[in-house]
Formats: structure tokens, C-alpha cells, sequence
């Protein structure tokens, strides 16, 4: 079997690695994929430099990992339905993913993940935050984890991009779409079994989960804040900086990601392809009655 030749160099102990030495705009090989693939599952993110692709061959790239699952809430990019625009202009002081969250938690199948390209970038800020889900499991006492294991999360994109939101918008008008379309609520495990690497890891995200099922709000506020803050240590997260045809790709079950909102007057372009995924399951509880109530 050959060896691809490119390097992988890990970010931290516990996630990310940076991919050198390979240009996605030429046709991978299907063992070149297979490591890829691997490389995510298990790190998290990857990230890519330099890369100069069409969005033709964005999309192209794309599609070896996945069927591609078009947001309803973003503005796509004029001319490819499939790509989403995520875009501060200079005359903006809000931007899009500035919170921790992991993409699509409120569908029944959360997406697999994102593929974020940078097409204009500030001369300094604008990186972008990643946490390892992985890892914050990890770091739960004996407790804890069995407490959660038992446990399911309800999440939901109404109170974010809905009719009757409760989150400001600030002047992201333009940017964001269809708030008809945020009808849609899903009940998770707290802590999910990664459907490709076996790993077990912490599935909740401050902006899109709403509370743990059967639980009132105010008992799981506390639990639910707990973990937010255990998950964002420092020790778990790595800050990706951006620079000219950057590429992170991000596994949306084995991390969170946090847009950084510090720089002003001028645009910050980013051209974003979901992939679609599965339902997740701990291994242990049938979710299907409750998932068929909870999309009803
Ligand atoms: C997102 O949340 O998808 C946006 C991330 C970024 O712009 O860095």
C-alpha cells in the first residue's frame, strides 16, 4: 500500500492536526481520503494552508467525505445553493458562530461537520476557537459520567433563528434567512458514542441545547452550566489563526467551535460546506419514540 504523501502534524494533546503538504484542488486518492477521514474522526479538526479552489472544487472535496447538507439559515453563495456564506461586512459589529455550539445539534441526524474555507480574512483577528468533546468527556469523574450516561439533551434551533427567537440578531440582517424553517427540535444523549471512532464524548452546546429531557429548566441549568464551562478549558480547546486559503474541516460530534468577534471595519469572508451525518446514539437507549415526538 503507498504511503500518502503528506504530513500530519497534531495541534495539541488532544486535538486538531495540521494537514501538510497536499493541494485539494487536484484528485485525492481513495486511500488519501480514508486517512483523512481517520485523521478527523480522531483529532477533531483538521486544517489545511494555502489551498487555492474554485468553489466548483470546494464542493468537489466536499462530496468525498459526504453528501452535503444545505443550511436553511444562512445566505448561500450566489450561483452555489450548497455553500454557505459566513460573512462580517466592515459596516457589521456582529458575526455568525460567535458562541460556542456545534453546527445542526437541533436535526435528528446532527450534521458530520463543516468545511470552512477563508476567502477574505482581517489583517489580524477573526480565528476561530475549537474544544474537544473528546476530551471534555474524558475529563468528567467516574460520577459524572455514569450520571450522564443515562441522560438525554433536547436542542433546538427556534430560539436562535425562529419566528419568536430569544437571540439577538444584532445587525446580522442579510446574513441570515428562513425563520419559518427553525420548526425543527431534537432530543440527543448527553454523551454520544462517536458513530466512526467509538469514542465516547460530551454532546451539548451552549447555544442550540435547551435543557435535559424530563428535567425542569431550572434543574438543568445548573448541570447544563456546569458542563459548558468544564468543556471550554483551556486544556481541550486550540485557536486556529487563519491565513490566505486556509481550510478547517471539523467534526461537529467531537467538537464545539467559537467564531472570535475582535476585529472591526473590515470583511471577513468565509465560504462554509456542511456534511450531512447519522443519528447518535450512547449505545444504550432507544431514542426512536421520543425522536418521532419530538419532530412531530
Ligand atoms: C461557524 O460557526 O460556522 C463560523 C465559524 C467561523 O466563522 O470561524
Amino acid at each position: 500500500m503507498n504511503t500518502p504523501a503528506f504530513e500530519i502534524r497534531p495541534c495539541t494533546n488532544v486535538l486538531g492536526a495540521e494537514i501538510l503538504g497536499i493541494d485539494l484542488s487536484k484528485p485525492l486518492s481513495s486511500e488519501t481520503v480514508d486517512l483523512l477521514r481517520k485523521t478527523l474522526f480522531d483529532r477533531g479538526v483538521i486544517f489545511f494552508r494555502d489551498q487555492d479552489l474554485t468553489p466548483e472544487q470546494h464542493i468537489a472535496f466536499a462530496q468525498r467525505f459526504g453528501e452535503i447538507d444545505i443550511n436553511r439559515f444562512f445566505t448561500p453563495v450566489e450561483g452555489y445553493p450548497s455553500i454557505a456564506e459566513v460573512r462580517k461586512d466592515p459596516d457589521q459589529v456582529s458575526n455568525i458562530g460567535g458562541g460556542w455550539h456545534t453546527d445542526h445539534s437541533y436535526d435528528l441526524a446532527p450534521a458530520l461537520g463543516s468545511i470552512l474555507y477563508a476567502r477574505e480574512l482581517p489583517p489580524c483577528g477573526g480565528d476561530t476557537l475549537y474544544a474537544s468533546m473528546y476530551a471534555a468527556y474524558d475529563g468528567l469523574s467516574d460520577g459524572l459520567k455514569k450520571t450522564l450516561e443515562g441522560l438525554c439533551a433536547l436542542h433546538s434551533s427556534r430560539h436562535v433563528f425562529g419566528e419568536g427567537r430569544t437571540r439577538e440578531w444584532g445587525d446580522l440582517k442579510g446574513r441570515l434567512q428562513n425563520m419559518g424553517a427553525a420548526t425543527q427540535d431534537s432530543i440527543h444523549p448527553i454523551v454520544v458514542r462517536h458513530p466512526e471512532s467509538g469514542r465516547k464524548a460530551l454532546y451539548v452546546n451552549p447555544d442550540f441545547t435547551v435543557g435535559i429531557h424530563g428535567w425542569t429548566q431550572k434543574e438543568s441549568a445548573p448541570l447544563l452550566e456546569y458542563l459548558y464551562q468544564h468543556a471550554a478549558r483551556p486544556e481541550y480547546c486550540y485557536r486556529f489563526v487563519w491565513g490566505p486559503g486556509s481550510i478547517a474541516f471539523w467534526d461537529n460530534r467531537a467538537t464545539w467551535h467559537y467564531a472570535v468577534n475582535d476585529y472591526s471595519g473590515v470583511r471577513r469572508l468565509m465560504h462554509r460546506i456542511t456534511l450531512a451525518g447519522v443519528t447518535l446514539t450512547p449505545d444504550s437507549i432507544d431514542l426512536s419514540a421520543e425522536q418521532n415526538r419530538a419532530s412531530a
